[in-house]
């Protein structure tokens, strides 16, 4: 495993999710619990970006369950019709929200979070297994390249974590 995370401080977002994605699957290899490589992920994802707020809820019985994050303190239980995570687990797709207080039904953990992007991961039967919510303290923080770059550290989840 690597015990340290190198990426261009200065490059853009694109250049940083190449550089990581090799980095994750070298962290989570040989390691087969599932909450241990999900912290290690949330750890680099909050390392390289530094993104207000970082973490996976699991689908636990018919709730979203907090599971490891970086960040401040958060709800612990989403029902799966409340909020962005909610939202992403009914509609099965990634959801990019610009301006959180324009997201109904959005649940404020944090007033400092502006805007997020949360992406469903699938286990091997092709059920939601998590969602992936990254929360940021600035409006309008979350594109197209945070949505495939991120997609691809969920995909090493599913294929190496999940064995999916
Ligand atoms: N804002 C999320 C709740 C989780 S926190 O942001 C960490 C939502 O509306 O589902």
């Amino acid at each position: 495993m690597a015990e340290s995370l190198a990426f261009s401080k200065t490059a853009d977002r694109r250049t940083i999710y190449k550089e990581i994605a090799p980095q994750v699957e070298a962290l989570v290899e040989g390691e087969t619990d599932t909450v241990a490589n999900l912290a290690n992920i949330a750890a680099v994802l909050k390392e390289a970006f530094d993104f207000f707020w970082v973490g996976f809820y699991l689908v636990k019985g018919n709730q979203l369950v907090l599971s490891a994050f970086q960040g401040t303190v958060a709800c612990t239980r989403i029902d799966f019709d409340k909020g962005v995570c909610g939202h992403c687990y009914t509609t099965r797709e990634t959801v990019i929200v610009p301006d959180v207080e324009q997201f109904p039904g959005h649940i404020a953990c944090s007033s400092a979070s502006k805007s997020e992007i949360v992406l469903p991961v699938f286990d091997k039967a092709g059920e939601v297994f998590a969602v992936l919510d990254v929360d940021s303290d600035r409006l309008d923080d979350f594109s197209q390249t945070d949505a495939e770059g991120l997609r691809k550290i969920v995909e090493i989840i599913e294929k190496k974590v999940l064995g999916a």
